[in-house]
């Protein structure tokens, strides 16, 4: 019997027939909609493999419900949707899709900084809606990018290509992290700020921190109080980083000038957001690794890390790698 894979969202032929090819292989077929509980969980009971997406909560009760489930492979460098220990604990892997996203995502966190500093959305709006009726000297005027000071929270590879991207535009790069990037101060001229200190300092603050039990809310109001009146914010990691209600009360008491996001704490959002009636805020839904090249590169580095987990070989993109000792 060849093994069974089940994919959690639909992918494009190519991918299919690649898993097909060798594998017994189910997908749910709904491009929009997240495959319901209860299917996933009767999927998992026979499966050898998931690919899942970020929408998939991968959790001890889902592995509980497995017997032959040897590789879950996310198609996200982040892995906040999966219980990294309980996967240890069942001896299955963990695999996500690093580095083929880095610049990719980069390019969309700089644009969406460029996006809000520049008000792009709202002028773009402005045309259609047909309020275009003059040029004029202060119509739509943003805030420049180019030599401001900004502040990266969360220095791994999105950070790093991040920085590049800013020191293109003449930028001085600061930066926190749990650990000193001494590549990117030697490299970019990057310097390691405190929290507090980065936020006081940066005019555009860029999160790009994973989600784990160490950042989730790290973003409070009194954070958004420390930054300068003109901040920008910007978050393209996760949404449960900050404190979403902390930060439309700070949008709304002026105490930072807008916000670019693309991520949120509920996804999708709501019409009734309150975030979709700020102008000062541009609001994407999640597309930082979304171009057709990457999505395919990061579906490939999936289908990779089923093959060599099922065949016995080594997964590049191994999160858990602790899972190599459970026996
Ligand atoms: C997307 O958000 C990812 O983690 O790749």
């Amino acid at each position: 019997m060849k093994p069974f894979v089940y994919v959690t969202r639909q992918v494009p032929d190519a991918i299919y027939k690649r898993l097909a090819a060798k594998y017994d292989v189910e997908m749910w077929k709904e491009a929009d909609k997240a495959v319901p509980r209860e299917i996933l969980l009767d999927k998992v009971s026979k499966a050898d493999a998931l690919l899942t997406v970020i929408t998939d909560v991968v959790d001890e009760e889902l592995f509980s419900r497995a017997s032959s489930l040897k590789v879950v492979a996310n198609m996200a460098v982040g892995i906040d949707n999966i219980d990294l220990d309980a996967a240890s604990r069942y001896g299955v892997s963990i695999c996500n899709t690093p580095d083929v996203l880095t610049d990719t995502t980069a390019d969309l966190t700089f644009t969406l900084l460029l996006a809000t500093a520049r008000r792009v959305t709202e002028a773009a709006e402005f045309v259609k809606e047909g309020k275009w009726t003059s040029w004029a000297p202060m119509m739509l005027v943003g805030t420049d990018v180019h030599h401001k000071k900004i502040g990266i929270v969360g220095m791994g590879k999105i950070g790093t290509a991040v920085a590049k991207r800013a020191a293109g535009f003449d930028m001085d790069i600061l930066y926190h992290n749990r650990n000193r990037h001494e590549v990117a101060e030697e490299m970019l001229g990057a310097q390691y700020r405190s929290l507090d200190g980065l936020l006081e300092e940066a005019d555009f603050i860029v999160c790009l921190a994973p989600l784990n039990d160490d950042t989730r809310g790290l973003f409070q109001r009194e954070h958004f109080q420390k930054m300068k009146k003109e901040a920008i914010f910007i978050n393209a990691s996760r949404g449960p980083i900050i404190n979403e209600q902390a930060l439309i009360e700070a949008l709304e008491a002026k105490e930072i000038a807008a916000a670019g996001l693309d991520v949120f704490d509920k996804e999708p959002i709501h019409t009734d957001h309150p975030f979709l009636t700020m102008k000062n805020v541009v609001s994407l839904p999640h597309i930082g690794s979304a171009t057709k090249e990457t999505r395919m590169a990061m579906m490939r580095t999936c289908c990779e890390n089923i093959e060599a987990v099922i065949d016995d070989g080594h997964p590049r993109t191994l999160v858990n790698k602790e899972v190599l000792h459970f026996d």
